[in-house]
């Protein structure tokens, strides 16, 4: 055997899902200026892959998906991903090196949070490539400091969140669900959705609405409870700042979708469908710009390729 010069640079990809929200019950601003939320996440197939390899300095790079503003992702420094790892580095006193490649498929800005599982992917693959063995309950902490949904995104599944939505716990889910997914060229900030939510309801109660239906029919596996159960609060408020997806949500009714709704905090607009061939067919009823299928749930941030 010929001995290699230089060892090959190791290089480490990680998948991780986009988000929707079942089930969205908003709660009162809290002191901190977050709001409680009861909220059923579901992991649906649509994918941001997240590359690492060794280098002697940190750098980001992106390939996005045709139908994605690539200007829109941050690669000056004040990325998500930037954050991630250098939360993790200062977690186990590491210095901040990598080369980190980003494969983005899911919308920007769009209530399916991409950033968040580019965040969750981020912590699985410097963890792996620096060798830091960090504990899940550690991940899920920093997860947690990162934003509201990136716990969610290292879980995957379906599961509930509580507390601002970072506290999450996998539920019973018996259902391989189809969704058609249609984002907007214009995507909506979420911070603005949830101070329109703080202005067009002032008495919303401390507690937030609770997800039994929800839960119920994701027990049952049955399309048509889920259909009648699905439910997000921040639907009124995103409707208000974004009138043409009121139009949207009927056109993919019209199309026969049992159910259309605004996913988190919009604008995607996400319609549950009784099978993969309704879903294919409502999809091609639309003809929306970009027009997405998915099945959930899937599983959470995880090592696709390790060389
Ligand atoms: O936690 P994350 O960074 O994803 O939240 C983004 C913004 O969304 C927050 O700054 C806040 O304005 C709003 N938010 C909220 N209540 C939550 C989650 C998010 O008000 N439970």
């Amino acid at each position: 055997m010929t001995a290699q010069l230089f060892p090959p640079a190791r290089t480490t990809t990680v998948r991780a899902a986009a988000k929707i929200n079942l089930h969205l019950g908003v709660g009162a601003a809290r002191a901190d200026g977050f709001h409680p939320l009861h909220t059923v996440y579901q992991a649906i197939g649509l994918y941001d892959d997240l590359t690492v390899e060794d280098a002697p300095t940190w750098g980001l790079t992106l390939d996005a998906a045709d139908y994605i503003e690539a200007t829109h992702v941050p690669l000056d420094g004040a990325n998500i991903v930037d954050r991630a790892a250098d939360l993790l580095a200062a977690h186990h006193g590491l210095p901040r090196l990598g080369a980190v490649s980003i494969a983005k498929e899911i919308p920007v800005a769009g209530g399916l949070a991409g950033g968040s599982a580019d965040a969750a992917a981020a912590l699985v693959a410097l963890d792996r490539l620096w060798g830091a063995e960090t504990s899940d309950e550690d991940l899920l902490a920093l997860a947690a400091r990162l934003g509201s949904d990136v716990p969610f995104a290292l879980l995957g599944g379906t599961a509930l969140g509580t507390g601002r939505g970072e506290r999450v716990s996998p539920v019973a889910d018996r259902g391989t669900w189809w969704w058609v997914a249609v984002p907007s060229v214009e995507g909506l900030s979420t911070p603005a959705v949830y101070r329109h939510f703080d202005a067009l309801f002032p008495d919303a109660p401390a507690t937030p609405a609770p997800a039994d239906a929800v839960l119920g029919a994701l027990a049952a596996g049955d399309p048509m409870l889920l259909a009648a159960a699905l439910h997000n609060d921040l639907e009124p408020a995103a409707l208000d700042l974004r009138p043409d997806l009121e139009t949207l949500i009927a056109r993919g009714e019209a199309a026969g979708a049992l159910r259309g709704m605004v996913t988190g905090s919009g604008p995607t607009c996400v319609f549950l469908c009784a099978s993969a061939d309704h879903a294919r067919d409502v999809a091609a009823a639309l003809d929306d710009p970009v027009v997405l299928v998915a099945n959930g749930p899937v599983a959470g941030a995880h090592l696709v390729e390790y060389v």
